[in-house]
């Protein structure tokens, strides 16, 4: 199974849209589950000294358990999203278990964003986190979304039939990927 986890909690998210489309176009082979950052709180060491929240560990277990990850991002101010980073850091707590949750993990990125630069800044900057959480970060395609406003209708639903074409050979390109780099069954704790 892959996870799919879209970073932005706005109800009309391109990226969620976007998410919701690669879970549609991936082979049958390969599901595309949805999680959501939504409910995570902002990443503060007293309250993990105390106990790790709910949903951090819901959201930890999902990811270990995961086959692949794909993060779809949003980009702010020319970087990643301060709120989805923070949701991949609370999951790498404590550090002990990066590696089973994250360790030869394969990932993939893409991104929409109404600009023109599809992402592209983005998505290299989760490159720094990928390689520091010792994930496999996939590269056999991109997958820069500008424009990204009239690729989708009204109801989030991807309607630009060239993009489909990407987002389907991105997602089956992807799949045959992660079932080459398939991590060892992790046990749930
Ligand atoms: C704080 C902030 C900074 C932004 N900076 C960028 C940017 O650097 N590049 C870009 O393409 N879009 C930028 N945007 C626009 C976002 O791409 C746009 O809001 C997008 O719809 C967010 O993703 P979502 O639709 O999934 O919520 C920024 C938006 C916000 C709120």
């Amino acid at each position: 199974m892959i996870l799919g986890i879209a970073g932005s909690m706005r109800q009309k998210s391109l990226n969620a849209a976007l998410l919701r489309a690669a879970a549609e176009l991936a082979p049958a082979a390969a599901p595309v589950e949805i999680a959501s950052i939504r409910g995570i709180p902002l990443y503060d060491g007293d309250v993990e000294a105390a106990a790790i929240p709910d949903a951090v560990a819901e959201l930890k277990e999902r990811v270990a358990q995961a086959d692949g990850l794909l993060l779809v991002t949003p980009e702010y101010n020319q970087s990643l999203p301060g709120v989805f980073k923070n949701a991949i850091d609370w999951l790498s707590r404590p550090a002990r278990d990066i590696r089973r949750v994250f360790g030869d993990c394969p990932v993939g990125l893409m991104g929409a964003t109404p600009g023109l630069g599809g992402t592209r800044l983005a998505q290299t900057a989760w490159l720094s986190v990928v390689r520091t959480l010792g994930m496999r970060p996939w590269f056999g395609q991109n997958l820069f979304v500008p424009n990204a406003q009239h690729a989708f209708d009204e109801e989030g639903r991807l309607v630009d039939e060239k993009l489909r074409g990407l987002v389907t050979s991105y997602m089956s390109g992807f799949a045959t990927f992660v079932e080459l780099n398939r991590r060892p069954k992790k046990a749930q704790i």
